[in-house]
């Protein structure tokens, strides 16, 4: 029976009472009457508390609905959150654009790139300066499809990219885009230096090779020439070859430096650099100048020997090599926290202020024609920097013009790993 039956049911009941109460009926009608009524009643009570079950089941189910809206709407904003999360710790600026190029979100390091705090409610070209980004942008917008170029910023500071922009969809009625940029700066960069790099070498391997043809060239359309001059100019020859066996040499120390993870092992650093004080003895004497070392002994490294005793060797040579007669050189080695320090001191001719940032560029040297003379190649520094810092390590440099020079090198000292629990009971 459906509830509808309920109002009849209690009208019903009613009616019935209503009528033993004003009509004068006989017992037995009387009695039935109430009877009828009293069974509507019961008929209604149950019907009543059938509907309060059904409430009672629907409200558990409205209960349950909502509990699985709510726990959807949680999920949802932790997508969201994990979504946003992703894109703001990308390591490429991102930008969300909408079809008039008015911003609608920008990640943490295109913050960063454009000194912003926030982003949101800005036009494109208010907020980047770039008018370029701004029109292929629109340009986007036009075909609603990806475009890239090459895009270069000049604010808050110059730099390289490649814009990328695609279309994302339609939210709340507008087009948004997206904008990642690759910034191009630092491949243009090593772009440079290697050619820079090859020009240097191609420069640096010219130069003795034409006064070889030459020297060759003299000695060959003159067969009268003197013996002595003859001699003196094959000498020449031999010297020249030297320096392109020495220039080839060091490129190939660097080459072999940059590229291989060199062998490293434990051992003692005063052995090593008094070793390169003795190798360097008799060019300390044969330029007059006094070579003296103060080692500290037990500081041990973890590190690859043969390149430390190059370290030790180009220092010593330059200290040597770029001092005065009766000068003298200075060999220390000392901790310094964690950290083992070889110091390099000379009294010699010191380097310019204005050259000191550039010592450790490769061919780059102070006095062009005094290296060259002594049979420098310029790359000594080079390969000391770059052995220092693949080994976890910095070189730095003190220098007073005509006064002398201090080479320190700091390299991490290598610590006796503490013994494990079982070992040490
Ligand atoms: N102790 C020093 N005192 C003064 N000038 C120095 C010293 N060490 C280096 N220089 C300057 O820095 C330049 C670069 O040094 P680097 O050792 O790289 O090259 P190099 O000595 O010319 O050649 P090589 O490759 O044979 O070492 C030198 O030409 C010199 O002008
Ligand atoms: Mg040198």
């Amino acid at each position: 029976m459906s509830f509808r039956w309920l109002p009849a049911l209690l009208w019903l009941s009613a009616g019935l009472l209503l009528l033993t109460a004003l009509v004068d009926l006989s017992p037995a009608w009387r009695e039935a009457a109430v009877a009828a009524a009293v069974g509507c009643l019961l008929l209604a009570l149950y019907f009543v508390r059938r509907l309060y079950a059904r409430f009672a089941t629907l409200r558990e189910q409205l209960a349950e609905r909502n509990a699985d809206i709510e726990a959807l709407q949680l999920e949802l904003t932790r997508q969201q959150r994990r979504r946003l999360a992703l894109i703001d710790g990308m390591p490429i600026p991102l930008l969300i654009c909408d079809a008039d190029a008015m911003l609608r979100y920008a990640n943490r390091l295109a913050l960063e790139w454009f000194g912003f705090r926030y982003m949101t409610g800005k036009s494109l070209l208010a907020l980047t300066f770039s008018y370029d980004l701004y029109l292929l942008m629109l340009k986007a917008a036009r075909r609603e499809s990806a475009v890239s170029g090459e895009i270069t910023f000049s604010f808050p500071k110059e730099r390289h990219t490649e814009a990328h922009i695609w279309y994302l969809g339609e939210a709340d009625a507008h087009k948004l885009f997206a904008i990642a940029l690759l910034d191009k700066s630092e491949l243009l960069r090593l772009e440079q230096v290697r050619r820079d790099f090859v020009a240097n070498v191609s420069h640096e391997f010219r130069t003795p090779l034409a006064s070889i043809r030459s020297l060759a060239e003299t000695i060959h359309d003159d067969p009268e020439m003197p013996h002595g001059t003859r001699q003196r100019f094959l000498n020449l020859i031999v010297q020249e070859a030297d320096r392109l066996t020495r220039i080839a040499d060091d490129l190939l120390t660097l080459t072999r430096a940059e590229s291989m993870q060199p062998v490293r092992e434990v051992f003692e650093l005063a052995p090593v650099i008094q070793q390169a004080v003795q190798e360097m003895e008799t060019e300390a004497q044969r330029a007059h100048v006094s070579l003296t070392a103060e080692l500290t002994p037990d500081l041990h490294l973890l590190a690859n020997r043969d390149q430390i005793l190059q370290v030790a060797l180009n220092l010593i040579s330059n200290a040597i090599r770029y001092n005065k007669p009766q000068g003298s050189v200075t060999v220390r080695t000392y901790a310094e926290g964690h950290t083992a320090v070889l110091e390099v001191a000379d009294t010699g001719i010191g380097i310019p202020s204005e050259a000191l940032p550039r010592i450790f560029e490769r061919f780059y040297r102070v006095d062009k024609t005094r290296s060259r003379a002594d049979g420098g190649t310029g790359l000594g520094l080079a390969i000391v920097k770059h052995i220092v810092e693949s080994h976890g390590g910095q070189v730095e440099v003190e220098s007073e013009y005509r006064v002398g020079s201090v080479f320190r090198v700091r390299l991490p000292l290598y610590e006796e790993p503490a013994p494990s629990h079982e070992q040490a009971s």
